[in-house]
């Protein structure tokens, strides 16, 4: 752990002295899936809307949860009309499948976006409500939500997101041509059943781009603003999950990072490699409980748009009719630009990071910090297929105004960067990310 830990949260005049965490509660393990039904008995739920991305519903592993969903003598109602990039209209559209279900539980089975969906449709159903008031501020009215949800059970089935652990719900705003969520501690599942044998069949796309999300993950969650440095909490008011890096949240970049270090290139090139895979999963669940805590910055903010405004690429491994972006590869296209920005502002922590994801640092000076860990995380992209920069999945110097735009409403985000970012300083990040090598 980083030797400055106590001067990296120093207490600060007008500086937050508190966070706050919410514990995520996991079961486990290789198999564990069957065990859902009887999970969901013990949740009291009975008539359960069940949420399964639409490319996996012939798979082995949803029959396996659905039987004992039955076998538990529930009543599970499928629903598959998840879209693979959630929008404002998919949302709302499975919001109206759950309130007229009349449902007492929920249950998700696939990566972030059939979680997320879920989410939306749990919250809507239960406290309906105008479908922009939950949504974040400024996009949204950011309205707090009244009370907790009916219980979800979230099963991941992607090697990461982490939204198993999180209140994040993330979706696109067509109308703004903006990505943006629902963020709150009320939206976190009830449950994550996390079974790795689901991961068997995934492409190598879809592990390297749910790889990196979870990488980016635990280095923003690491490098974030310390919470001492947020503005402090009125009184009685719940702090933002975007509260900054605390002592609590470093626990999970710590356990997650040397794991994505030693096996991401190893899952995403051998499927056949299990033990990388698993490794993995385990990674996202730890990273997902970093940022659920401590919240995301600078490229999470900047992948919104590059996604957003996708022009004709296609990733292998994803739909081949869907022009898409995929979240985890619009997210670390940024990265190697963004961390030798922020690097200025916790060298130590860049350094360290650097280290955990199997850099040789020694010799490095603190002034190197954000070279050696952006050059470690070109390296791994390289490893892993991903395209070289935002360049190569179709961005030009033309671009910049309508990605800068699009970024600078994530406020939430920017604002838990370690430096403080204008609109000049995301120009000239995503003119970096063209390319990389
Ligand atoms: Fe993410």
């Amino acid at each position: 752990m980083n030797c400055c830990q106590h001067e990296h949260y120093a207490s600060s005049a007008t500086g937050d002295y508190g966070y706050e965490v919410d514990g995520a509660r996991i079961t486990y393990g290789r198999g564990v899936l069957a065990e859902i039904g009887e999970a969901a008995k013990v949740l009291h739920m009975k008539r359960i809307a069940v949420f399964v991305d639409p490319h996996l519903c012939d798979r082995d592993f949803v029959k396996t949860a659905l039987d004992s969903l039955r076998e538990a003598k529930l009543d599970p109602v499928v629903y598959t009309d998840i879209a693979v990039e959630p929008t404002d209209a998919s949302f709302k559209q499975a919001a109206a499948f759950a309130v007229d279900g009349k449902f007492d539980g929920y249950v998700s089975i696939g990566g972030g976006s059939t979680m997320d969906t879920a989410k939306a449709a749990d919250l809507y159903a239960t406290y309906p409500a105008d479908f922009m008031d939950y949504v974040n501020a400024p996009i949204g009215a950011g309205r707090a939500v009244p009370g907790p949800l009916k219980p979800h059970i979230a099963c991941p089935t992607t090697c990461g997101t982490g939204s198993e652990c999180t209140g994040i719900a993330i979706f696109d705003y067509v109308a703004m041509n903006a990505k943006t969520g629902i963020r709150a501690r009320e939206l976190r599942p009830t449950l994550g059943i996390i079974d790795p044998d689901v991961t068997r069949s995934l492409p190598a796309m879809v592990v390297a781009c749910s790889g990196f999300d979870v990488l980016s993950h635990a280095l923003e969650s690491y490098t974030a603003l310390p919470y001492t440095q947020h503005a402090r909490s009125p009184k009685g008011v719940a702090r933002s999950l975007s509260q900054g890096a605390n002592p609590y949240s470093d626990v999970g970049c710590i356990g997650a990072l040397p794991i994505i270090g030693e096996h991401i290139a190893r899952a995403v090139n051998d499927p056949n490699d299990e033990v990388a895979r698993e490794r993995m999963m385990f990674a996202a669940m730890l990273a997902g409980i970093a940022f659920g805590n401590a919240g995301c910055h600078l490229p999470h903010a900047m992948s919104y748009a590059v996604s957003g405004n996708v022009k004709d690429f296609k990733a292998p491994g994803y739909s081949p009719e869907e022009a898409m972006i995929p979240h985890g590869m619009s997210v670390i296209l940024n990265a190697p630009a963004v961390f030798r920005f922020t690097a200025q502002a916790c060298p130590e922590r860049h350094l360290d990071a650097a280290r955990m994801l199997g850099a040789d640092v020694r010799g490095a000076a603190l002034d190197d910090a954000g070279e050696v860990l952006s050059t470690r995380i070109t390296e791994l992209m390289k490893a892993t297929g991903i395209p070289n920069g935002l360049a190569a999945v179709g961005y030009g110097k033309q671009d910049m105004d309508t990605l800068v735009e699009g970024s600078f409403v994530q406020k939430g985000l920017i604002n838990n960067a370690p430096r403080e970012t204008s609109k000049a300083q995301l120009h000239s990040l995503y003119t970096t990310a063209l390319t990389h090598w």
